[in-house]
């Protein structure tokens, strides 16, 4: 319908809406962003780019870079009473239980756009989401580690904000390091978006009854932390860590494939990718990157190595076509760059917030758009008359 990709009617009728946002081709592993391989995206662009890509449809000129960068770096601040908010939370509270209270606690204080009718208050919701996610994310770090919290500086960009607003001391100026910038940054592009995901699909549903933006984004963050989703970059580095060496692969391998064990191997497999996700690609080639950087080696890596290669050669993985996702290799990085595994997930939504504002914004922006109302196929009695309680 577009010209460049024809449906087939069988698809589109299942498809749950239309978007010119991300196409997937889950048997070839391509993914494309308004029309850009992820590949190159991740190798040539930057996530401020990517965001800006995906919010208007076009790769920006550079005065519309720096112009939309500029934008960004003038929300980044929370609120001083949403520092109050954190305090409420236990110390060892979840950085994703936070990350989510807090931002739904956005529309609490920033109601000047909350009107999703007016354009104006859109673009600016949107801005404010994607600006303070950082913020709020190395908050919610902060908080658990008992530090703290760092104002953002805005002469540093995005993601450079981000590691100091974590990783810095008010003692101390922590030092970027170009690489892991560079990684970090890669990272975040790797998760911006990512079509009809669960959690994208959650904030689709939130935004048809016309909720505000906010409170769409803390839908999807809540349905990101599940384990088969967001949630399982943190568990595929728990799953890693469990084997150990890759002496106990065999052993988790004969777990994931029996039907009677729940155990399943945490990064591997995808609805819609049946051959290689190609953001796990760039993943591993990062690894490498950042471990020179730093000078730091971790045999887990090895040990992701070695389960994938023995996965990719079993029957079982081959018939049923799982590989690695983009939440295999990501926790070894994020743990050397000096990430708890609590802080996965909360990196993965602070990325995906411009997929799902983007996403929200194409969907809100549709005058014929409705209130979404899944269909069900009963399963339950036929009519029945009451019985008293007597007569039970
Ligand atoms: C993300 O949707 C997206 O786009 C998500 C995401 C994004 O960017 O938003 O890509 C991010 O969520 C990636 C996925 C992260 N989750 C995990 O890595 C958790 C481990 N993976 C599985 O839980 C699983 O692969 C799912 C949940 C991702 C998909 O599960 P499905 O829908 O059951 O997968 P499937 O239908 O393709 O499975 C086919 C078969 C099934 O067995 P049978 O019922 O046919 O006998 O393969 C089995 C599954 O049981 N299987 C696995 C497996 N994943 C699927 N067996 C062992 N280990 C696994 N990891």
């Amino acid at each position: 319908k577009t010209g460049m990709f024809t449906y087939d009617p069988g698809f589109t009728s299942t498809a749950s809406c239309e978007s010119a946002l991300t196409y997937i081709d889950g048997d070839q592993g391509v993914l494309l962003h308004r029309g850009y391989p992820i590949g190159e995206l991740a190798e040539h662009s930057s996530f401020m780019e990517v965001s800006y890509l995906l919010l208007n449809g076009e790769l920006p000129s550079e005065d519309e870079l720096d112009k939309f960068t500029y934008t960004i770096s003038r929300h980044t601040m929370l609120h001083e009473q949403l520092s109050t908010f954190y305090r409420g939370f236990r110390r060892d509270a979840h950085p994703m239980a936070v990350m989510c209270g807090v931002v739904g606690a956005l529309s609490a204080f920033y109601h000047d756009s909350t009107d999703i009718t007016d354009p104006r208050q859109r673009m600016i919701a949107s801005h404010r989401l994607i600006a303070k996610m950082p913020t709020i994310a190395a908050m919610a770090y902060k908080y658990s580690v008992g530090q703290p919290f760092l104002y953002p500086k805005n002469d540093l960009s995005y993601t450079g904000n981000f590691l100091r607003m974590t990783f810095g001391v008010p003692a101390e100026e922590y030092e970027i390091h170009p690489a892991v910038e560079k990684a970090m940054d890669r990272i975040f592009i790797l998760h911006a978006d990512h079509e009809q995901n669960a959690s994208t699909s959650t904030v689709r549903l939130a935004g048809s009854s016309g909720a505000n933006p906010f409170a769409c984004i803390a839908a999807g963050i809540a349905c990101l932390w599940g384990p088969a989703h967001g949630g399982a970059n943190e568990a595929a580095l728990n799953m890693l860590r469990e084997i150990g060496t890759p002496d106990k692969i065999p052993e988790y391998i004969a777990r994931a494939k029996d039907k009677n064990d729940p155990f399943r191997l945490m990064g591997f497999g995808h609805r819609v990718y049946k051959n290689y996700d190609p953001r796990a690609t760039v993943m591993q080639k990062t690894v490498r990157e950042v471990f020179d950087a730093l000078k730091v080696d971790d045999p887990l890596f090895e040990t992701a190595l070695r389960l994938e290669e023995i996965a990719l050669r079993d029957d079982y993985f081959i018939e049923k076509k799982l590989f690695p996702n983009v939440d295999f290799y990501s926790g070894v990085i994020l743990s050397a760059i000096g990430f708890p595994t609590t802080m996965f997930t909360v990196l993965f939504a602070l990325a995906r917030t411009v997929g799902w504002v983007a996403q929200w914004n194409e969907m809100i922006s549709d005058p014929e758009q409705k209130i979404g109302r899944p269909r069900q196929l009963y399963t339950g009695p036929t009519e029945r008359p009451y019985v008293p309680l007597d007569a039970r």
